[in-house]
């Protein structure tokens, strides 16, 4: 497969360049101070391509979750730019930014964070019915065809497998067309069949839909879903993969586990 999309490199370059759904610019966030400080994300630069999927790889606490809630504007950064398309976060007042949130980005935890007493279809909408937006039927609808939850629209979470009700917090991102859809893990509590369904999904919204998904993973498997990773090591990225294979990220990992090895 050619990439004809900008590489993530690209960002260093050209901070104002259209093509990314999401950029981070220097960004650096500190916690604790003296002896218990940690740098979890060191000055990091990329940018999301829009229309891909992006996964984010690394070892336990190298910044991923830290990057991933700083692009979301889920947390603030200490210095440095956050960009959702062309609006810069780190510029924005709580109320703003609060709506840019509801109407730009999408979220996929690993606990699906539904709410247990709604139908999976009020969980769907529920984020558009909290905004007092209407959704769009056929958009709708393709996004309930496409996660194949058409005959559990009416069950709640509690009799829905593990799998559907990730299927179900995936519908929940997708079904406003957010610019981006940010994703913690999101197979993390899932089998091995029910991840397989998810992220095929996944992909297909991207390939499909023209959806932008990052997404932090620990598995090879299901970062080979996506049309790159990057790969993170103590908060700074270290190195980035096109068209991966699990074959091919599982010897790119094995690397940092050793002490002292970064890229
Ligand atoms: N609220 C916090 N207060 C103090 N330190 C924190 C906080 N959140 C994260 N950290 C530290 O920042 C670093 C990066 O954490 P982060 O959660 O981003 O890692 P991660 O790559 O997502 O790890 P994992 O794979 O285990 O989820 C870690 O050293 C972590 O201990
Ligand atoms: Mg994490």
């Amino acid at each position: 497969m050619t990439n004809t999309a900008p590489s993530t490199a690209d960002a260093h370059s050209a901070p104002g360049a259209g093509d990314f759904a999401a950029r981070a610019h220097q960004i650096a966030k500190v916690y604790g101070s003296g002896d218990a400080q940690v740098i979890a994300l060191d000055s990091v630069t990329v940018g999301i391509p829009r229309g891909r999927f992006t996964a984010i790889m690394g070892p336990s606490g190298s910044g991923k979750s830290t990057l991933m809630h700083c692009m979301a504007g889920l947390d603030s950064v200490d210095s440095g730019q956050v960009f959702i398309g062309d609006t810069d976060l780190t510029r924005l007042r709580d109320k703003q930014l609060t709506r840019l949130r509801r109407d730009k980005i999408g979220f996929i935890f690993q606990a699906f964070n539904l709410v247990p007493t709604l139908t999976a279809l009020e969980n769907i909408t529920l984020p558009m019915d909290i905004a007092g937006r209407k959704p769009d039927q056929q958009w709708l609808d393709a996004v309930i065809d496409t996660v194949g939850l058409r005959p559990r629209l009416k069950h709640r979470p509690s009799e829905l497998s593990g799998g559907q009700q990730q299927r179900v917090a995936c519908a929940r991102a997708l079904a406003s067309r957010p610019e981006i859809i940010f994703a913690d893990e999101p197979t993390g509590n899932l089998d091995s069949r029910s991840g397989a369904e998810v992220l095929g999904f996944l992909r297909d919204s991207v390939r499909k839909m023209g959806q932008t998904i990052v997404m932090v993973t620990h598995d090879p498997n299901a970062a080979a879903y996506a049309d790159q990773v990057l790969f993170l090591t103590d908060g700074q990225i270290v190195d980035t993969m096109a068209d991966p294979t699990a074959e091919r990220v599982l010897e790119r990992m094995k690397g940092f586990d050793q002490p002292g090895v970064k890229a």
